[in-house]
């Protein structure tokens, strides 16, 4: 099974889906892929919104797509609701349990787009407190702002790592190059196409497993759905 792991397919959540009619569009083109289960994961900002209001407002926008599902009638992937925590101070001091993607401890962690930091040790230390299965949303898109013995240094931490289709899709040759050393190695663990909307962040896992299974990664491709089930 195909799972898209990461997504902001949820109605008027986010920067995401902009109507009920493109989420549906998003769903379709998700199941087009070949993908037959999507984790919802709109992003949770705790400098911006306390856990309680987030999650009311979530469970309201999965009503709505949840109806326009049923009147659409048609056949739709599997949905898990999750969450693309944005990584703040106070998180560390938190119960995160609610954030995780529903009935899992598996929660995905976006790591500031800053220079190394003290964030770095928040995030140590939420990995390492072991309540969460940490997964690091696409961990590949930091070599923006980190230097390359900070993201090495992240890259190190004990836990389970995400990249974006579209990275494997659309990076140049060096950088695609050290992505996949990186899926041959093992050192990144799940796909997620972090799909924003029908356009500039389209859906597109068919096309990313597509050159996977041409580099000769078959193997690795089952092995990140595989665990990509399990953690969902
Ligand atoms: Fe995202």
């Amino acid at each position: 099974m195909n799972v898209d792991f990461h997504c902001h397919i949820l109605p008027k959540f986010d920067d995401g889906s902009e109507s009920c009619e493109m989420s549906l569009e998003m769903l379709r083109r998700e199941m087009a892929n070949g993908v037959s289960r999507v984790v919802l994961t709109p992003h949770f900002y705790r400098s911006r919104e306390d856990q309680r209001s987030f999650l009311i407002r979530r469970q309201a926008s999965f009503d709505r797509l949840r109806r326009a599902m049923d009147e659409d009638g048609g056949v739709f992937p599997e949905l898990r609701l999750g969450a693309e925590v944005a990584m703040t101070k106070e998180l560390r001091f938190e119960d995160l349990s609610r954030l995780c993607i529903q009935g899992t401890n598996t929660l995905l962690l976006e790591l500031p787009f800053q220079p190394m930091g003290s964030w770095f040790g928040d995030v140590r230390a939420i990995i390492e407190r072991n309540t969460e299965k940490v997964v690091l949303a696409h961990v590949e898109r930091f070599r923006d702002c980190l230097d390359k013995k900070a993201h090495a240094q992240v890259m190190e931490l004990p836990c389970l790592k995400q990249i974006n289709t579209s990275s494997v899709i659309e990076d140049g040759f060096f950088r695609r190059r050290q992505l996949l050393k990186w899926v041959e190695n093992g050192d990144v663990h799940i796909l997620g196409t972090d799909a924003h909307n029908l356009t500039s962040r389209p859906v597109n896992m068919k096309v990313a497993v597509n050159i996977l299974l041409e580099k000769g990664y078959a193997a690795e491709v089952k092995e990140m759905m595989e665990r990509a089930v399990s953690l969902s």
